[in-house]
């Protein structure tokens, strides 16, 4: 299958869902990899990610190629009908060329160059690391685009996982390019900067820079525009490789990892059309209470960013990472969750980092689908009862998840919003985005992901948590969504500057003024732990705000606070429409009642049907149930995370996990999943 531009979709093997992990043979001697074959049969694996930092094995010193290890790994892997997705290894360039161009090194905001010895250590704005990256991509091309064993290419790893923007004076050169091509000239610049502020109008652009770090918060619009600039520069990278494999194997799909919910620099959605396979690396926050619900929505982010399509889970671990300060491993059946959650929201595989776990080096203490205990080891037996698993969903593949809410996910808006010198510190991005995500997944609502500009018209409703950045376009966007019948829900925070983090004219949130029928007279950040009643019985805290009403009718009041008796929820009929707003953060309990009335309000709790699993019998806080509808059925999935409970949903067919009949009643099990094969009324 090719999409429009007539780039291949999705590799033609494996033929079920992708199992696997990073494979570094280069770790280990041959006789390791004959048994790491036999293993990897046993375990139903399928694909794996071959090379990922293999640089310096394979081009031990500038162009002296040694491929004794890929050409025998690859043969062997090839012989068992095991798919490769061959990394460039260009996420750790090799000692030699930092050596040879050590102005390739990143730089810090504070000055400071980051050093050899870890991986990722390179400016994506250096024209010699570019260069390396697309010789090493086109030898390996070369070498490998024909071989039967290659189905797709790994670009990189993770790219900005580690660094982030670079403030070296090469990257200080490519922004200023970068600047003169966005403004064309400098009185662009300095008025979309608002550089009459603090005097920082500049007369010549050799006085331009990166916001590196200087005596107070340095020019807003000036941080945003780096942002952008790094996304840029990263893609740039991701493309200066890509564009070399697609020459050489032109029906190779190519990929990359995102790290959706987890990276604030990369704006993903500007990513999402550039690769083939949109695949993503996940990690829970172990300690984290119900961390589930934040692997659900990085599988939704992630599916969103593949525009509904298939994806690929490109990592994830099968028990205890090693970077969080405890590492807690996983419990029994929580990997199969894990997995299977992410296959139930759209995946169609599931793979780790990484296959073996390493003796040494810095990572040896994460866990791997073949742990240092070897196959004697509960690890061990549930990574091969997920291989079963995932071979008795084969049928899963391509099959589409549906939703009829979205939530508006925004990296500017992320960036501008934790921008110093806010009304409180204690507003975040993630906070209320998960606020809202969770509240959705409580209520067993399956949500997409939209950027503010999308085509929001297929959606019965669409929430905005705290969207302070947001210009016109997208502000045009939300008011044509409501006028044209759709139900929007606003937290406060929103609608409150432009691109450039200019505060839209006139009384807040000047973007959503009219459609929301109110304006903000003032904002009243609250202390911490200062906590304010509504007169729904709700309660709140962070922020309080001078509502004033204008077409809106109020629904609900701040009883005390800085704004008792005024507004606190409102609701507004525009066009066909209603948007409703709320000017504080609301307790868990008081976020549900409202996400509840708003869903209401759009009138299509029936319609909704259609995407929300399945009404739950006998309903527990944490069951999550999600479809997956394919052209000839759908699959019901149904991940029970209670420990000490069992859950029961209304379900007919059969239970692919288990091969049993479903009547009407299926019941799973503490910590279990299962997946029904439906069968639908004619
Ligand atoms: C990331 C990287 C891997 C590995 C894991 C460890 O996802 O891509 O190479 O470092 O983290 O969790």
């Amino acid at each position: 299958m090719t999409n429009v531009r007539g780039w291949p979709q999705w590799p033609d093997r494996p033929r079920g869902l992708a199992y696997g992990g990073d494979y570094s043979p280069e770790q280990w001697d041959e006789e390791t990899w004959r048994e790491d074959v036999e293993l990897m049969r046993a375990a139903g694996v399928n694909l794996v990610n071959l090379g990922v930092f293999a640089w310096a094995t394979i081009e031990p010193t500038r162009g002296a190629y040694d491929f004794t290890v890929m050409d025998q790994v690859m043969e062997l892997l090839g012989g068992a009908g095991i798919s490769v997705d061959l990394a460039t290894p260009t996420a750790s360039p090799p000692a030699w060329l930092a050596h040879e161009h050590p102005d390739m090194l990143p730089m810090t905001h504070d000055g400071h160059v980051l050093g050899l010895g870890a991986r990722e250590s390179f400016c994506p704005s250096s024209p010699h690391y570019r260069a390396a990256a697309a010789a090493i991509a086109g030898t390996l091309a070369r070498r490998y685009g024909r071989h039967p064993a290659l189905v797709m290419w790994h670009v990189h790893n993770e790219y900005s996982a580690h660094v982030g923007p670079c403030y070296c004076p090469t990257s200080a050169i490519a922004f200023l390019h970068w600047l003169q091509v966005k403004y064309g000239s400098l009185d662009e610049l300095n008025s979309a900067w608002g550089t009459s502020f603090w005097g920082q109008r500049y007369s010549d652009w050799q006085q331009v820079g990166p916001p590196r770090q200087a005596p107070m918060p340095t020019n807003p619009a000036q941080q945003l525009d780096f942002m952008r600039f790094t996304t840029d520069e990263y893609l740039a990278c991701y493309r200066n490789e890509r564009d070399v494999l697609r020459a050489a194997t032109p029906d190779i799909p190519i990929t990359t990892n995102f790290m959706a919910t987890s990276c604030k620099h990369m704006d993903y959605w500007r990513w999402a059309a550039e690769v083939d396979v949109v695949a993503n690396d996940h990690y829970l926050a172990a300690e984290a209470e119900r961390n589930h619900i934040d692997l659900s929505m990085a599988a939704d982010l992630t599916r969103s960013l593949a525009q509904g399509k298939p994806w690929l889970l490109m990592e994830h671990s099968t028990s205890a990472v090693n970077w969080q300060p405890r590492n807690i491993a996983k419990l029994p059946g929580e990997l199969r969750r894990n997995s299977l959650t992410h296959v139930a929201r759209g995946a169609d595989g599931a793979m780790f980092f990484q296959w073996r776990a390493s003796r040494f080096g810095a990572e040896k203490f994460h866990s791997a689908m073949v742990p240092h205990a070897g196959t004697s080891s509960r690890v061990w037996r549930e990574v091969c009862q997920l291989g079963a698993d995932l071979e008795r969903l084969h049928e899963v593949r391509g099959s589409r998840v549906l939703a009829d809410v979205a939530l508006i996910w925004d990296w500017p808006s992320w960036w501008a919003l934790e921008l110093e010198y806010r009304p409180s510190v204690d507003v975040s991005f993630l906070d209320r985005m998960r606020a809202f995500y969770t509240t959705l997944w409580e209520l067993g609502v399956t949500v997409d992901f939209v950027a503010p500009t999308a085509d929001l018209s297929g959606y019965a409703a669409v929430a905005a948590p705290s969207l302070y950045l947001l210009d016109d376009d997208g502000a045009r966007n939300l008011a044509g969504y409501v006028s044209g019948g759709g139900t929007l829900l606003v937290s406060f925070f929103s609608g409150i500057v432009d691109d450039c983090d200019r505060v839209h004219p006139g009384a807040y949130p000047g973007a959503l003024r009219d459609v929301l029928g109110i304006s903000i007279e003032e904002f009243h950040p609250l202390r911490r732990d200062e906590v304010v009643r509504l007169s729904d019985d709700a309660s709140a805290d962070v922020w309080s705000e001078h509502i004033v009403t204008s077409t809106a009718e109020t629904r609900s009041t701040f009883i005390d606070g800085p704004d008792a008796g005024c507004a606190a929820i409102t609701r507004n009929v525009y066009g066909n429409g209603r948007a409703w707003y709320v000017g504080t953060r609301l307790d868990s309990r008081g976020l549900s009642a409202l996400v509840g009335e708003v869903l209401g309000d759009a009138r299509t709790v029936e319609r909704m049907e259609s995407s929300r699993a399945a009404a739950r019998m006998e309903s527990s806080r944490d069951v999550e149930v999600v479809r997956r509808v394919g052209e000839t059925a759908s699959f019901l999935f149904v991940i029970n995370h209670e420990t000490d409970a069992d859950a029961t949903v209304a379900a007919r067919g059969v239970e692919l996990l288990s091969g049993q009949q479903v009547d009407d009643k299926l019941v799973v099990p503490a910590s279990g999943v299962a997946v029904v094969k439906e069968v639908t009324d004619p």
